[in-house]
């Protein structure tokens, strides 16, 4: 047994379905060990910031409350990186901040990116931490899946499939822009599920001259109307990323190349009318699916498992299918996950006959 006994945990970055129940699964398992859980309000802020900003949680925040079964973050969260130059002194805010509160540890929701930052503030902090993978765009390094990527499947999936009644009363061809950021496996998966014609994601080239080629097809088959699925990130034609801006940090920030596209296939196509659909984020609400809510609780009690056990800077998450860890020297060294073209999605949408560019 650790000598664990007040723990802090926060959500960095997007949020995304499944947060809630993770938080609460989180508080479940601590509670049991007779740990006292301070949940930190937006992201790190909570800490930074004076006053700090948290709360004491206990069973009574989730049991009796619709709270674990709502997507968002209870705790408030965390998407913008800092300026050049800031990192020290935030670090140094953080770790009086842990200081302050008397944390032994801290779990902490994030993608990637956040796992790096908090890795280096709870160095700094002396403090353990443990990851868990969460992200609708499921590019986590090492883990299989992330929290939050199942239930944006679903809401993108249903999203297809309410759009389609309306392509269909208007013979028209919509375009469904999904999220994900550099990875494709959200636009890809649901244009799957929901028997979309064409996926455009960024792991993969396309012309318009290929889209086209496909809405032929589909008119020549008699039906009326098709679903063209996007991903944020796919360039234009000649390889612009027009669609992303840069922020005040420069992070990109994506959005819009659906909109390109309809002006483009508007341009040199006129057997259906293009309409665009940007999901925005919508894609991170939903109540969450099963799959998200039984990761939760698999990977909130590992977590707090792991910390009793004494280990620190790791990740849980699922390695084939099986629940483990992973060092986060390893996430922060490893690529984000992409989707790979040689692999079992590519492989499907090719063999229903979508058009997923030139491949
Ligand atoms: O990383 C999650 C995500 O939803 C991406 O898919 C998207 O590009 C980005 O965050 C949007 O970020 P923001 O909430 O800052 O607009």
């Amino acid at each position: 047994m650790s000598e664990i006994k007040k723990i802090g945990i926060l959500t960095s970055g997007g949020d995304c379905s499944g947060l809630n129940a993770a938080i609460s699964d989180v508080v479940k398992a601590a509670t049991l060990k007779g740990w006292t859980v301070y949940g930190i309000h937006n992201g790190t802020e909570g800490l930074t910031e004076r006053p700090l900003s948290y709360e004491i949680l206990t069973l009574r925040n989730f049991s009796d409350t619709p709270w674990p079964k709502v997507a968002g973050s209870y705790l408030g969260s965390l998407n913008k990186g800092l300026k050049p130059g800031q990192m020290e002194a935030v670090a140094a805010r953080f770790a009086e901040g842990v200081k302050e509160l008397g944390l032994d540890a801290i779990v902490v929701l994030g993608g990637d990116g956040s796992m790096s930052v908090l890795k280096k503030y709870c160095a700094i902090a002396n403090i353990k931490m443990i990851g868990i993978p969460k992200t609708i765009d499921n590019d986590t390094p090492l883990t299989d899946v992330s929290l939050g990527f199942e239930t944006a499947c679903q809401v993108c999936m249903e999203s297809i499939d309410s759009i389609e009644t309306t392509a269909r009363s208007h013979h028209r061809a919509i375009i469904v822009e999904a999220m994900g950021r550099d990875a494709g496996h959200l636009a890809l998966r649901s244009a799957i599920a929901g028997g979309a014609d064409v996926c455009l994601i960024p792991e993969i080239p396309y012309t318009i001259d290929g889209v086209i080629k496909k809405l032929k097809e589909v008119k020549a088959t008699g039906r009326t109307h098709a679903v063209i699925v996007v991903s944020e990130a796919i360039k234009t034609e000649e390889g612009d990323i027009s669609s992303a801006f840069k922020n005040m940090v420069g992070e990109k920030v994506y959005g819009g190349i659906g909109e390109y596209l309809m002006n483009k296939l508007s341009e040199r196509y006129d057997e259906f009318q293009i309409r665009n659909m940007r999901l925005g984020h919508l894609q991170r609400s939903g109540y969450p699916v099963y799959q998200d809510r039984i990761m939760a609780a698999v990977l909130g009690a590992y977590a707090v498992d792991l910390l009793d056990e004494g280990k620190t800077n790791v990740m849980v998450g699922f390695e084939g299918g099986k629940v483990t860890y992973f060092p986060l020297e390893k996430i922060a060294s490893s690529p984000s996950t992409t989707v790979d073209i040689h692999g079992t999605y590519v492989q499907t949408a090719l063999k229903l006959g979508m058009y997923i560019g030139e491949i």
